[in-house]
Order: structure tokens, then sequence, then C-alpha cells
């Protein structure tokens, strides 16, 4: 099959991150857990853990005022801003809102879009269909989380995985044969309650209840997540590249999702990809959900990882369960 010409690219990154570090031995401190086991079983070393008077619009909005100054966008000039994010600032009004406000992109419109940690390369699928129709011009995907409010600190099998930060991309068409080459997306609702908040919205709303139980917290079956994230990524890694018209060997640089070493390395292994040509940060930063897909990429733009003309596949895989992947020519 023959590569499609693309018709949208990602045309500048930005990342925020917290400065304060949460080591594994500091979790040492707070729970029954030790930093072998931590290194061993996720390959996190420390994550960056945001201050209470810091929500998802904020990062979100300095990860995209980054990404904008280097695409020389005014807010103005901002068409579509899609948030994504497990962690909103509220449920009422959408992050997007919030973050478009603290732009000032006053032509824009703003929505989120919730589909955990694969909720970058959901958001951008949306966008590029906004743009390849013409119906937006120049788009945002910002992507952020903040973890943190969501992990049950007493708990020491989900509290050690996750971290907050924020990416953002400025999306617009393509005019040079850069950009997006295919997307994937998938999602399964029969097993949403692997790895899910049972409490705190609509259908079993905040109170003592759940409260006591601390339903508003993550809770995860790891052993199930682990299994289905290796094998719907490898799916997803599959059929990106179908899609893209390329094979593993056509790949420059593959940006996995980054919640577990384990994870990353079985699903590099079965698309056939040696680890030089695969980016990890999940040692510093651990599972930032949605924003780690947009952090690892503006993180290896700045590492000289990317040339232009690259081919780059990202995967991703979280709660839904919702997987996606797609392939950027750079
Ligand atoms: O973003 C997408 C969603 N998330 C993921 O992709 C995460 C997927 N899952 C995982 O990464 C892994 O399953 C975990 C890292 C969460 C767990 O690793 P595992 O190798 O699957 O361990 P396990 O859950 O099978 O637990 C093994 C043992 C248990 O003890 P017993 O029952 O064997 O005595 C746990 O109680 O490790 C124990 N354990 C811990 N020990 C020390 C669980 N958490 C900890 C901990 N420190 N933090």
């Amino acid at each position: 099959m023959k590569a499609p010409k693309p018709l949208v690219e990602i045309v500048a990154t930005g990342r925020w991150l917290p400065e304060r570090v949460l080591t594994n031995a500091d979790l040492e401190r707070m729970v029954d857990t030790s930093d072998e086991w931590i290194r061993e079983r996720t390959g996190i070393r420390e994550r960056r853990i945001a201050s209470a008077e810091i929500g998802a619009a904020d990062m979100g909005a300095e990860a995209a005022r980054i990404a904008m100054e280097r695409a020389g966008v005014q807010p103005g000039e901002v068409d579509l801003i899609v948030v994504a994010t497990a962690t909103p600032d509220r449920l009422l009004p959408a992050t997007a809102c919030e973050v478009q406000a603290r732009l000032g992109a006053s032509n824009a419109a703003a929505f989120d879009v919730s589909a955990a940690c694969s909720g970058f390369l959901y958001a951008l699928a949306v966008v590029e269909g906004y743009i390849a129709t013409g119906r937006a011009d120049i788009a945002l995907v910002v992507a952020t989380e903040k973890m943190s409010a969501i992990t049950d600190w007493t708990d020491r099998s989900t509290c050690v995985l996750f971290g907050d930060g924020a990416g953002a991309v400025v999306v617009r068409r393509s005019t040079n044969g850069r950009g997006i080459l295919s997307h994937y997306m998938r999602s399964d609702g029969t097993l949403a309650d692997l790895l899910w908040r049972p409490g705190g919205g609509a259908r079993v709303p905040f109170d003592q209840v759940v409260l006591d139980e601390r339903l508003h917290y993550v809770k995860m079956a790891g052993r199930e997540v682990f299994k289905a994230a290796v094998r719907s990524m490898a799916e997803a890694a599959d059929q990106a590249l179908l899609r893209a018209g390329l094979t593993s060997g056509d790949i420059d640089l593959f940006i996995p999702h980054q919640a577990n070493i384990r994870i990353i390395e079985a699903t590099a292994k079965y698309a056939n990809l040696p680890m030089e040509k695969v980016y990890v940060n999940v040692d510093r930063y651990g599972n930032m959900s949605s924003a780690t897909l947009p952090v690892a990429l503006d993180e290896a733009l700045e590492e000289g990882r990317l040339k232009p003309g690259s081919n780059v596949l990202m995967v991703a895989f979280g709660a839904g369960f919702t997987w996606a992947s797609t392939v950027l020519r750079w």
C-alpha cells in the first residue's frame, strides 16, 4: 500500500512539568514499598507532583503557550482547542474552556476529550478531521493531567505509578509532505471496571460512602490491565503501520505510552523495534496518562531524536479501555 499524503501536521510542541519531584525513596516513607520493587516492576524512579493551587488547565495553558510561541501563533488565531484529560479541573465546564480563557483565545471553540491515557491520540484524530475538512485552520491539542489529585496515596498498588504534567501541540494544514500519515482507535467498555474511578461522577455522586470507601480514587486491576495494554498496543502499532503503508523498518522513533517499562519493552519487541528506536521517560515522570505522549514528543525533539522526514510511531492504551496509534512524518 502506498503511504497516504499527509493533510495535517504538528507544527510545534510544548510541555510543562511541575518542579516538585517525588522519588521512590519518598514513597518508601508513605506506603509499604521499596525503590527496588518500583524500579524492577515499573521502571519508574521519580515523578512530578503539582502543588495544591495548580490544576489541569493551568498546566495545559502553560504547555500550550510554549507551543504557540514556537509556532508563531497568536491567541486570536486559534480556531479550536481540544483538551485531553482524565483529571478535569471540574466536571462542568470543560477544562478546554478554562485553557481557552487563560490563553485569551477569543476566537476558539473548546471542548474536552475523555479517553484517559489514549486521550492525546484521540484528540489529535478529532483535530485532524476538523483541519482536513477545512472547518478549522489552527488548532491546539492539549493533554494535561493532575493524576496526583485522583491517586489514593494509601494504596501502594497504584500510588507509585502516576505523575502530573502537560504537553501541547499546534496543528495546522500540512504544506510540505510532513504530518499525520495514519490513525487507529479502538475501545472496549466491557472492561471499564478494571481501571476506573467508581464514584464521584453523576452515576454515583460524591457522598460520605464514596469518601469512606475511597471510590473517588483510581482503582486498577494491575495484572489484567498489563496484559490488555501489551496486547492492544501491539495491535495498534500494527494497524497504524498498515494504514500508513509502512513497516517497522521504516520507523525512526517509536513513542509508546509511558506506563511501565515492561509494557514498553514488550510492545517494542512485538512491533520488531529495537530499544534504541524507542523513546523512554517513564523513569523520570511515571504515568502522566494523556500527557505522556506530547511530553515525550517534545523532549524527543529537544534531544534531536527527530529530523525532518523522520517517521514516528505513537501508541497508547488506557482506561475505557481505549487504545490508539498514529504514524507521523516529521
Ligand atoms: O496507563 C495504562 C494503565 N496502566 C498500566 O498500564 C499499568 C499496568 N499494570 C502494571 O504496570 C503492573 O501490573 C503493576 C506495576 C501495577 C504491578 O506489577 P505486577 O508485576 O503486575 O505486580 P502484581 O500486581 O501482580 O503484584 C505482585 C506483588 C503483590 O504481592 P503478592 O500478592 O504477590 O504477595 C502485590 O501486593 O507485589 C505487591 N505489590 C507491591 N509491593 C511493593 C503491589 N504494589 C506494590 C508496591 N510495592 N508498590
